[in-house]
């Protein structure tokens, strides 16, 4: 299983750093949705579930924190430790975000419109998702 590590090209001065995120360029897809997650406390588990379709980027904009991507064969780990570098999470893709920095901002950007329908938040069903997917419903980038 290949992790999709994004490094973002910071352009810095000596007024600080900014980062632009642009769809179809520095982001694989249309971002039609942003949200984020802050006073994570430590020992918070997030995530814990898979989509059907929604492809994602996370970004810890401010903190730390660590994200486990599980595919149904495989589980790789993944810091996200500096605000201009994100992970691309593709659909039918078990994600787990935890070890929360006190100060942590995890930024996502999302491929679709909140819609409680594309989740599966029950492992076991995940698991089942998996072994019916074909390897083209699959999104590659
Ligand atoms: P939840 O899916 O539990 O978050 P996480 O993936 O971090 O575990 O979402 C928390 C709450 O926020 C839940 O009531 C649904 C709501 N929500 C929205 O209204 N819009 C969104 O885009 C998201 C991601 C969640």
């Amino acid at each position: 299983m290949q992790v999709i590590k994004y490094v973002f090209q910071p352009h810095g001065d000596d007024r600080g750093q900014l980062v632009s995120l642009e769809e179809f360029k520095d982001i694989p897809f249309r971002i039609k949705r942003v949200y984020y997650m802050y006073d994570t406390g430590s020992g918070v588990v997030r995530g814990h579930h898979a989509h059907k379709s929604l492809q994602q980027i996370l970004i810890c904009i401010h903190g730390s924190c660590k994200v486990m991507l599980d595919n149904g064969k495989e589980k790789k780990t993944v810091p996200l430790e500096k605000p201009y570098e994100g992970v691309y999470v593709s659909n039918v893709m078990w994600r787990e975000m935890y070890d929360f920095s006190d100060d942590a901002v995890l930024m996502v950007l999302a491929s679709e419109l909140y819609n409680e329908e594309d989740y599966i938040r029950d492992y076991d069903e995940f698991l089942k998702f998996v072994n019916n997917c074909s390897d083209n419903e699959i999104e590659q980038v």
